[in-house]
């Protein structure tokens, strides 16, 4: 009570008012005005200025929520119910900053012209287990992409996807891309060009894709390939020219063939001389 009684000889109105003269022109000299505007949450989510994160997971969003403070480098959208992606989902505002944008478990089915346009400093995206039935493979914009990760892992509803993702790896904005997941599709088949504009690609994951054969796909531009899994598919034969096309890639040191259906007949003799001079094949 004495030490109250003291502070108390200041009358409190006026100093309550000049902290907030104070703090007002502190605001305005450093400009602290639009940050606190941008320090604003959407409803549904938690954000962390400090960690540059928002999270807005498992709420049932319906649409991508328009008001995200721009610091946000980490985006977690995931298990919500974003059925599609418009031209330019994420840019009022724009995120400069936007980093991470993990957009897994939404039900997802089509992604539009656009929809990750404009995002300067994408690296990882997130599109595992959706449901997708249409993706322009203008996606990610005319202007190269910065993205390095891809994660399409359970998330294409079925095979007529595949040509819209080959043409969309082929239109050459992804030349940045360094690990590109597909595992647990119905792929089938792979289009002859769609690893072919991918030149930094190092990591390809195609476990359980349905896989029946490599015929038709090129792998001979992939120079930084150092991983390709391509296990728990249904491959009865990899073709001569297949396995030379494997075995010229200089960086390839690690490739996944087991739980595949191979077939005892003249063509598996490529493939069992290379698995005995080869170090690349791991299983
Ligand atoms: C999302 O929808 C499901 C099913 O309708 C419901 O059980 C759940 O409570 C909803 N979650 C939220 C956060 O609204
Ligand atoms: C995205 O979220 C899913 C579901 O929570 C999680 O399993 C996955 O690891 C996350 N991916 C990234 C790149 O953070
Ligand atoms: C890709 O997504 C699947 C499913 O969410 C997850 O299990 C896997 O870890 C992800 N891969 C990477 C590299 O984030
Ligand atoms: C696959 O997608 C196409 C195009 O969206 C659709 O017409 C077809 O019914 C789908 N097939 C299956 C088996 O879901
Ligand atoms: C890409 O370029 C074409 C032709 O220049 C244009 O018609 C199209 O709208 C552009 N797409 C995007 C997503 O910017
Ligand atoms: C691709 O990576 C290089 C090297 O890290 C970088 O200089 C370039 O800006 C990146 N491209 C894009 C479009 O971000
Ligand atoms: C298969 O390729 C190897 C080199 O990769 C070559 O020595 C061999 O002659 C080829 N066999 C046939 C039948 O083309």
């Amino acid at each position: 009570m004495p030490g109250r009684a003291v502070r108390g000889a200041t009358p409190p109105a006026p100093v309550g008012e000049r902290r907030a003269a104070l703090g007002l022109l502190l605001q305005v000299l450093l400009g602290w005005g639009s940050a606190q505007q941008s320090g604003s949450c959407p409803a549904p989510c938690e954000c962390s200025e400090a960690a540059r994160t928002v999270k807005c997971v498992n709420r049932n969003l319906t649409a991508v929520p328009q008001d995200l403070p721009p610091y946000t480098r980490l985006l977690f959208l995931t298990g919500n119910q974003l059925a599609s992606l418009q031209p330019g989902a994420f840019l009022s505002p724009p995120l400069p900053e936007l980093s991470l944008l993990n957009l897994s478990g939404n039900h997802l089915q089509q992604v539009e012209a656009g929809a990750f346009a404009s995002l300067p400093s994408l690296r990882q995206l997130d599109l595992s287990s959706n449901d997708l039935a249409r993706l322009s493979p203008e996606a990610f914009g005319n202007a190269s992409s910065p993205l390095e990760e891809l994660n399409l892992s359970n998330s294409l509803s079925n095979q007529s996807v595949v040509p819209a993702l080959a043409e969309l790896l082929g239109w050459g904005v992804l030349g940045n891309l360094s690990r590109l997941e597909l595992a647990d599709n119905k792929l089938l088949f792979l289009p002859a060009g769609m690893f072919s504009s991918l030149p930094n690609l190092q990591h390809l994951d195609l476990r359980n894709t349905f896989l029946v054969s490599l015929h038709a796909v090129a792998f001979h531009s992939l120079a930084q390939l150092q991983s390709l899994d391509l296990s728990h598919n249904s491959l009865k034969c990899l073709k001569n020219a297949t396995i030379a096309q494997l075995r010229s890639l200089p960086a390839l040191h690690r490739i996944n063939l087991g739980h595949n259906t191979w077939v005892c007949d003249c063509c598996i003799q490529h493939l069992v001389n290379w698995l005995k001079e080869s170090d690349q094949v791991s299983s």
